[in-house]
């Protein structure tokens, strides 16, 4: 009170107006926080973030010049984000930024104490670092989030004692307002870096199964092309053979016994391996058409089927028993393999002491129907189950019971161009069930 007594009233009024200088000043600073605040809330990309630091904070309290660093976490080095200045002459453009290793200069060091500086006379200290020109005072805060370092604001001045404790505080404020906008910046980075990595893995993955189905058409092509040129280019040949056997037979009309039945034996022969030819064509055959989008009706499917087999079945006195059969989109000709194969199989395989008798059931699934064809026939052991699947796959000898062993190698090839799977369940002397599925609509089927 008696200090204040001996002020000169031109000494009040001047002491008034800093304090009011002051008070104003801080002010300012509040409505620049206040609408960086605002501002900050309507960013979102890490580079969008610091830009708004320098454009929408430090530029506007009137600091000389500022410079962003962001932590590289892995390199360990602090990488120049953004800045403002003389430092900075294009707009958020960055063409070489700045890189300083942590411990390395007054940025560096204070990256590694976590602890704010104020440099006033930066010609003291050795940690400066000259770049464009020499600036005397430097004020460094970390970002931070706790105790894990984000990165750095820095600023200098070319004056000496230019940056005050007000001003660290304010950089502070400023670093904790943008620390959680900064990290969740980053984590929305890494995160499309990491979609942009899944979807290239996809796009790979698609490319290489396209290639694959590429390879595929191409053997299944190259198969056809043999297949053909087996049955047509082979025909030849054995037509000639079988023709000269014949010849030989009307020629040689005193052939012996023993003769006689050898020439019967090469006759059978050079069929076998012709009916062989023409199956071996229809199997390459199947799977070269294309699934139509077309929907076929399977129960007439059936009845073309067992009129074909009509014969067969009334000769064997089979019967067959079946509940509606669904529609599926599918190749009608495939498919009537498919079920005349099985049915077939089914009633050349029967049992001696019992008439044929097959069951067809269906399940409807999700994406797929599955049907079971079930009979009471001789049966095989599980052993056999995936032989039976593979080209020429047969378990009985020609003398046993005739075939070409394609039969059930055709069915699975039917069964998969339809998108489905087949195998079986069989007990000796009981019987077998084949079962299988087929694709409800043909959107999976790879085309
Ligand atoms: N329903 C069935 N019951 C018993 N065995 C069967 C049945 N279906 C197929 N097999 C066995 O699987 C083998 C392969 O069948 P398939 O490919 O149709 O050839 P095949 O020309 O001999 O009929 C047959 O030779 C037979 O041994
Ligand atoms: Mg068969």
């Amino acid at each position: 009170m008696e200090h204040s007594n001996h002020l000169s009233k031109t000494e009040e009024i001047e002491r008034l107006r800093s304090a009011y200088q002051l008070l104003a000043e801080r002010e300012q600073n509040l409505r620049v926080l206040h609408s960086f605040a605002l501002n900050l809330l309507q960013q979102h990309t890490l580079q969008d973030v610091v830009w708004a630091i320098v454009k929408h904070a430090i530029a506007k309290l009137g600091f000389f010049d500022c410079v962003i660093y962001l932590l590289d976490e892995q390199k360990q080095i602090l990488v120049q984000a953004a800045a403002h200045g003389p430092k900075n002459p294009h707009e958020m453009d960055i063409a070489n930024p700045i890189i300083i290793p942590l411990g390395r200069g007054i940025v560096g060091s204070v990256a590694e104490t976590r602890v704010p500086e104020i440099i006033s006379d930066t010609s003291q200290d050795s940690r400066y670092i000259l770049d464009d020109d020499f600036r005397y005072s430097e004020i460094t805060v970390p970002i931070l989030d706790g105790d894990r370092l984000i990165g750095i604001i820095d600023s200098e001045h070319p004056e000496k004692n230019f940056f005050t404790q007000q001003h660290l505080e304010l950089l502070q404020t400023i670093a904790a307002m943008a620390v959680t906008k900064i990290l969740h910046a980053q984590a929305v980075e890494r995160l499309r870096a990491h979609q942009r990595g899944l979807e290239e893995r996809i796009e790979e993955q698609t490319r290489d199964l396209k290639e694959h189905i590429v390879e595929l058409r191409k053997s299944n092509q190259d198969l056809e092309g043999f297949a053909y040129a087996a049955s047509h280019d082979l025909a030849e040949p054995l037509r000639t053979i079988s023709s000269f056997l014949q010849l030989i037979q009307r020629k040689e009309k005193g052939l012996s016994g023993d003769s006689l039945e050898y020439m019967d034996f090469a006759i059978a022969g050079v069929h076998r391996l012709r009916r062989l030819l023409d199956g071996l064509l229809i199997y390459a055959r199947v799977g070269q058409k294309p699934i139509e989008q077309n929907i076929l009706d399977l129960n007439s499917t059936m009845l073309t089927v067992q009129s074909n087999l009509s014969q067969l079945i009334k000769e064997k006195k089979a019967t067959i028993q079946y509940d509606r059969l669904p529609n599926i989109p599918g190749d009608e000709s495939s498919l009537i393999q498919l079920f005349q194969n099985l049915i077939t199989n089914a009633i050349k395989f029967h049992h001696k002491e019992r008439p044929p008798s097959i069951t067809i059931t269906h399940l409807a699934q999700e994406t797929h129907h599955q049907f079971s064809f079930q009979d009471n026939g001789i049966g095989m052991e599980e052993i056999f189950f995936e032989k039976a699947f593979k080209l020429f796959g047969r378990l009985h000898t020609i003398q046993e019971y005739k075939g070409s062993g394609l039969g059930l190698a055709l069915c699975k090839r039917v069964v998969e161009n339809h998108g489905g799977e087949i195998w079986l369940d069989s007990q000796i002397g009981i019987g077998t069930t084949v079962h299988f599925t087929l694709q409800k609509s043909t959107n999976q089927v790879p085309k």
